[in-house]
């Protein structure tokens, strides 16, 4: 915190605490002149105005929480002091990862562990739970997916034999995956997984990455940029960019005007680089760079002739973000048998 909202922070809070203080003394003192209880000599149709103090329970009480204010600002601390037990709730001006393990090392408190409130509550889980991920991840990515298709036609509470509890402890996993994906990955991807405008529906066996264990596993950790598509407008120019967005339409075996498709396809060989010759995407050629099928009519930017054409004209720069130092490599092994198995029918 800056020094100017740390000053802030205390001038506020104790202001106002002092203020309650100087609010609470001042009620109580005896302004009018009359005794309490007594008449202060106005009458409202008919009803007199006594000199009613506050009840004294109600002060005594008042009076309490404003100390209790003081004793746990001392203890829990103010601004960007942490106060007399050191407690923190989070590691305020952190800018990464990487620093954020490093100050949780640092903030351990001597004995009983670590004083940040949210590092200790991870630790905590990942004491509770790292196991039983370590054991999901002991399992290839594969043997997770395939538990999708088998049914449990056993009781689940009786004696087990070691297949049966294979079985179950990768339904198990599955089901982990899923509420992970749910909490992480849904916000762009959709909560069915299915994508939207710009985030690839990860339910189809269209890839851009790879739809492989492997492939998968290595999005998910180390994140995805789709590489190279620029804004084609400069060199191509208007004219330019609608004959070739209608050669690329015709890819998938739609209408379009002819004599636009033919200009456009003998401009595709800037574009055959990157989409392969026919349009077949940079997966088809054997590099993972994320450059669409342009031929299968399955558009991560829309299919519609004025979707393609921006994307051409504009140029697009889609990112998966990275998960490894997120997440861990456990936790990732588990939503990448999740979402390897969606596309598994
Ligand atoms: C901030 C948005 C965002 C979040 C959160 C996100 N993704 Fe993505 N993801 C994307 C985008 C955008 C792409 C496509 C990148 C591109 O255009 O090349 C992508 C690509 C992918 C791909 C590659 C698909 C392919 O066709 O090869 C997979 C798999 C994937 N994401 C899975 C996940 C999982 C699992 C999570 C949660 C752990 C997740 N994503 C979280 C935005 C996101
Ligand atoms: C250097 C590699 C590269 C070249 C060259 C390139 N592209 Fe792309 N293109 C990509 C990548 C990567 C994406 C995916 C962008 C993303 O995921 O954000 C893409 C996306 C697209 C899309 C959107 C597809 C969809 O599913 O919505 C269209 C259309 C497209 N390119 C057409 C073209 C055309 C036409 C050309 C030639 C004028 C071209 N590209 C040249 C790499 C390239």
């Amino acid at each position: 915190m800056s020094s100017f909202w740390n000053i802030w922070v205390w001038v506020l809070t104790l202001g106002s605490l002092v203020g309650c203080l100087i609010l609470l003394r001042w009620c109580l003192k005896n302004f009018a002149g009359v005794k309490e209880g007594e008449s202060m000599g106005h009458s409202f149709d008919g009803i007199e105005e006594l000199n009613n103090p506050l009840p004294s329970w109600w002060s005594t009480f008042f009076l309490l929480t404003i100390i209790w204010a003081f004793i746990y600002i001392a203890m829990y601390g103010l601004g960007s002091w942490s106060g007399l037990l050191g407690w923190k709730s989070s590691n305020q001006g952190i800018l990464n990862l990487a620093e954020s393990k490093a100050k949780t090392s640092k903030y351990l408190h001597k004995e009983s562990g670590i004083l940040v409130q949210y590092d200790r509550e991870v630790a905590q889980a990942d004491e509770k739970y790292g196991p039983i991920f370590k054991a999901y991840a002991a399992r290839s990515i594969e043997d997770l997916a395939s538990a999708k298709k088998v049914d449990i036609d056993f009781d689940t509470k009786g004696e087990l034999t070691e297949q049966q509890s294979a079985l179950l402890q990768a339904k198990e996993a599955l089901k982990v995956g899923q509420r992970l994906f749910i909490q992480n990955c849904a916000q762009c991807h959709g909560s069915d997984a299915r994508g939207t405008t710009g985030f690839p529906d990860l339910t189809d066996d269209d890839w851009l990455y790879g739809g492989s264990p492997e492939a998968i596993k290595e999005t998910l950790l180390e994140g995805r940029k789709a590489n190279g598509m620029m804004a084609w407008e400069g060199a191509l120019g208007e004219q330019g960019v609608k004959e070739v967005a209608a050669y690329v339409i015709s890819l998938s075996g739609r209408s379009v005007n002819p004599d636009l498709a033919k200009a456009g396809k003998t401009k595709f060989g800037m574009c055959a680089g990157c989409h392969g010759p026919d349009g077949q995407g940079s997966l088809a050629l054997g590099l993972p760079m994320g450059a669409p099928n342009l031929s299968d009519n399955i558009w991560l930017y829309g299919g519609t002739q004025r979707a393609i054409e921006a994307s051409v004209r504009n140029g697009r720069a889609g990112v998966m973000p990275p998960w490894k130092d997120i997440l861990g490599e456990d936790k990732v092994h588990v939503i990448s048998a999740y979402v390897y198995s969606l596309s598994q029918n």
